[in-house]
């Protein structure tokens, strides 16, 4: 297979490194002399409040909306008394929202100020695969790799992470990740970005003396790293002050390996309007949801009669509180109508059923019995061919599978379309399976062939991804 040579080597832009090198300094510089002390007050008082990730700034080259992403490294304050090292993106830790609109061209310039190579995936993203920030498109320290793309899908909360051959769960976890939000112009839903529309990048992190603490033993590679402090958004136990009657949390379980399930401390009804990729068919109200690593959900509650009350947004697995929010003593009305949000296309017939079955063998993670070779081509598939995919799980550790290029549908579980999941409704680009179970989902590749560029499927619980459990697939 030939390899776009240049695409791994990074494209070398001299200009735009010695300004972000300007640009890193004097971020930190106005971080430690602002934020940071007002937020270390806030920490050693406890009103700690919700950082919202800023809107990453654009500009227009042409008819191109690009937007600069410095990787860099940085000091985060999670604790009152000492600097957390860590890894950011425009932030200190974690990355500003890139937001972005159906139709639009975008240019995604991601400039790597690190001691060592990454990648820039853009997950849930519908492009070419040499745009996939993917395994293949290395960017090495002081270069700089763009994902060229127009958007071909629809309003989502996708996210962008490392995913660098073997290293990906390290640098997720040291903070490399951040949201995509697709927007559309529904005028029916809280969309103001940090006032009714709040992103949560939750993730579990392990910190010893109060730096984190990535040190997977063998045993925890096996069983996925978890366990440690709940940290939303890059705090830990933050609160939000809500103001209007409906609140739209965009959830993202950022974690390297913990399933959340995620409901109120009073179990609180919620609607439940999207899934990882698009809105659901008809938003349902329940109480609860499982989200595994790299799954998101949207919720939208609605607090009218909870004024001047505080609710709690928990994590029952673990028993941690995830948000507190409090509620104003009077609210301002905002508009929420949760029908006909997405009309999703008819199913058509399979013409092709293939299997991934997890499994293990000597010690490394497999798919179908092999692990992943960047060399090695798993999965041809025609553009355009409906197909049917059954993943397995015979294991008795739970997993889940994610695939590039496109979104899914889940079309059964263990058999019963019943046992699909309310929040699986829509498209999903990630779907859990816990141990034993079986999945099938239904799937399209449209628009992008390329005989030499692959795509990757995976489980993302990411010390299993980059520990084998991974294979590519062309479209041709
Ligand atoms: Cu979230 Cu292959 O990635
Ligand atoms: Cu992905
Ligand atoms: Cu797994």
């Amino acid at each position: 297979m030939t390899r776009r040579n240049f695409l791994q080597k990074g494209l070398f832009v001299a200009s735009a490194i010695i300004e972000a090198n300007a640009f890193v300094g004097k971020e930190i510089e106005r971080f430690f002399e602002k934020y940071y002390h007002e937020y270390r007050n806030d920490i050693l008082l406890n009103k700690k409040f919700l950082p919202i990730p800023k809107t990453a700034y654009y500009r227009y080259e042409g008819e191109y909306k690009v937007f600069d992403m410095h990787i860099q490294e940085s000091l985060h304050p999670f604790f009152a008394g000492e600097m957390t090292k860590t890894y950011g993106i425009n932030s200190s830790y974690l990355g500003e929202t890139i937001v972005i609109k159906p139709d639009e061209k975008i240019k995604v310039n991601y400039i790597n100020h690190l001691k060592e190579p990454t990648t820039m995936h853009g997950h849930g993203m519908h492009v070419p695969a040499h745009m996939d920030g993917a395994v293949h498109q290395v960017i090495n320290p002081a270069s700089m790799w763009s994902a060229i793309f127009e958007v071909k899908q629809g309003a989502a909360t996708n996210w962008y992470h490392p995913h660098l051959m073997g290293e990906t769960a390290r640098q997720v976890y040291k903070g490399l990740a951040g949201l995509i939000i697709i927007e559309d112009d529904k005028s029916n839903l809280p969309r103001e970005y940090g006032i009714d529309d709040i992103p949560l990048i939750i993730q579990e992190r392990r910190f010893a003396f109060n730096q984190i603490d990535y040190s997977p033993s063998r045993r925890e590679i096996m069983h996925g790293y978890t366990g440690g402090e709940l940290v939303v958004n890059g705090s830990i136990a933050p609160k939000f002050q809500a103001s209007t009657r409906f609140l739209r949390l965009r959830l993202l379980n950022g974690s390297n390996a913990s399933i959340f399930h995620i409901r109120f401390k009073n179990n609180e009804k919620f609607y439940l309007i999207a899934g990882d990729n698009s809105y659901l068919p008809q938003a349902t109200k329940t109480t609860s949801l499982f989200l595994s690593p790299a799954e998101r959900a949207e919720i939208v509650v609605d607090l009218q009669g909870l004024e001047d009350n505080s609710l709690y947004l928990i994590d029952s697995l673990s028993k941690k509180e995830i948000l507190k929010i409090i509620v104003d003593k009077s609210l301002n009305q905002n508009s929420f109508e949760p029908n006909n949000l997405i009309e999703l296309e008819q199913i058509p017939k399979p013409r092709k059923t293939r299997i991934f079955r997890f499994g293990m063998r000597r010690m490394q993670f497999t798919i179908n019995n092999k692990s992943m070779d960047m060399n090695r081509i798993d999965e041809f598939i025609n553009l355009d061919e409906p197909e049917e995919w059954i993943i397995e799980n015979p294991m008795n550790m739970a997993h889940n599978f994610h695939m590039h290029a496109t979104h899914f549908r889940v079309i059964e579980r263990n058999g019963s379309k019943e046992r699909v999941m309310p929040w699986e409704r829509g498209y999903k680009d990630t779907v859990f399976l816990a141990p034993g179970d079986k999945v099938k989902i239904q799937v399209i590749m449209r628009d992008f062939a390329s005989a030499t560029d692959p795509y990757m499927y995976h489980c993302h619980f990411l010390e299993h991804e980059d520990n084998g459990m991974m294979g590519q697939f062309v479209v041709i």
